[in-house]
């Protein structure tokens, strides 16, 4: 294997980094903390579930001509034919999957040959190229419902709740088995939020099922009213209790894992959240107070497959992470939630 002081830099003498599905919401904001931080990211991704004008923001945003290859990750042909192109990657972070959990359950299948096909197709590429690094995008779902809080990495897992769920288990195990080193798996908890410069956020499609954006299409007026799944949780008002984590802190949590890499070769899982819990109550509330707001809420009954409450225990992360720890507060991730859906409002997105 090529040590990584002979791998290739590229023109511009940044270590390369494959990101696939790096037109997504986190792998978007992964791509701009990579070129800040002297990376040269190069974006694959197929468009199924992101929107080809959010690269032309990454680059607005780093004045940069990072370049995008629309692939499919199961398409191993024309995979490979990128990896051909591009030289030695220094590493790769894969977030090509579909993510919907309640889609998973309607279409199990689409999720397993999807989420599956693409994770083998990337690991073997891993191994045909000999690229030593490879960050795994996973879920806190993995931990299904949670006896002990704050979740640490040694939880039992309980993904069976859903399809979308099991991929990323066994996307764990798979790697697992097949890594001794060089390879991090990233269990993310709430993503919220978008850029601070209003140029890059969050894109659901259709009805959205994250709290977050439907607060912002509630109180831009997209939708009617937000209903409270569920008043009847033994928590302090009711409600859910969630690890809300802006997405810029999670992005740089990728960069972090590239350079505990670089100071321990071993495989290893992280999760990636605040190490605070917040109710979907406190979430209502603090958009209101931060941006002014008053919501037209309806309380209603439980979504099923909820769990009450998960927040994560990120000691792990914090010490071993190159000492990464989320910096955002809620409140700056309701502002910047909100600031995001304002500019889609005045048509940022037709703007490409
Ligand atoms: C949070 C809380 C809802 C919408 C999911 C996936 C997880 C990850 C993040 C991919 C819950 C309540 C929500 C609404 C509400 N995705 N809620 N009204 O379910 O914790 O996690 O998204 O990796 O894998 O499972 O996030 O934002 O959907 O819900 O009351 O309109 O907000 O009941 O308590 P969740 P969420």
């Amino acid at each position: 294997m090529k040590k990584k002081s002979d791998m290739k830099k590229g023109n511009s003498n940044r270590p390369k980094i494959l990101v696939t599905g790096g037109a997504g919401f986190i792998g978007s904001h992964t791509t701009v903390e990579l070129w800040n931080a002297g990376y040269e990211p190069v974006i694959v991704d197929n468009f199924s579930n992101s929107k080809k004008w959010v690269v032309i923001s990454i680059r607005e945003l780093t004045s940069s001509g990072i370049r995008c290859y629309d692939v499919d990750c199961c398409d191993q042909t024309n995979m490979r034919k990128v990896f051909e192109k591009e030289g030695q990657f220094y590493g790769i972070i894969h977030f090509a999957a579909y993510k919907s959990v309640s889609e998973s359950v309607d279409q199990p299948e689409l999720y397993y040959s999807n989420n599956i096909g693409a994770l083998k197709c990337i690991m073997e590429l891993k191994e045909e190229f000999g690229i030593p690094d490879l960050i795994f995008s996973s879920s806190a779902t993995v931990y299904g419902d949670v006896k002990n809080l704050p979740v640490t990495e040694n939880a039992p897992l309980g993904a069976a709740s859903s399809p979308y769920g099991v991929t990323k288990q066994l996307g764990e195990e798979l790697l697992l088995d097949a890594f001794e080193t060089g390879a991090i798996i990233l269990r993310y908890f709430n993503p919220i939020g978008a850029h601070p410069s209003g140029l890059l956020g969050e894109l659901p499609a259709g009805t959205p099922q994250n709290l977050v954006p439907f607060i912002t299409q509630t109180a831009i007026g997209k939708r009617k009213a937000l209903k409270v799944f569920g008043t009847d949780y033994n928590t302090s008002d009711g409600t859910c209790i969630r690890d809300y984590i802006h997405v810029v802190d999670l992005a740089r949590a990728h960069l972090s894992a590239l350079g505990r890499l670089l100071v321990d070769r071993k495989t290893d899982i992280f999760n990636v959240g605040t190490g605070r819990g917040y109710s979907v109550k406190e979430v209502v509330e603090t958009f209101q107070k931060v941006n002014g707001i008053t919501l037209p809420v309806i309380y209603d009954a439980r979504r099923e497959g909820d769990v009450e409450a998960v927040y994560a225990d990120c000691t792990k992360a914090n010490q071993l992470l190159l000492n990464w720890r989320a910096e955002y507060s809620l409140d700056d991730a309701l502002m910047h939630a909100w600031k995001w859906e304002i500019r889609l409002a005045e048509g940022i997105d037709l703007a490409a």
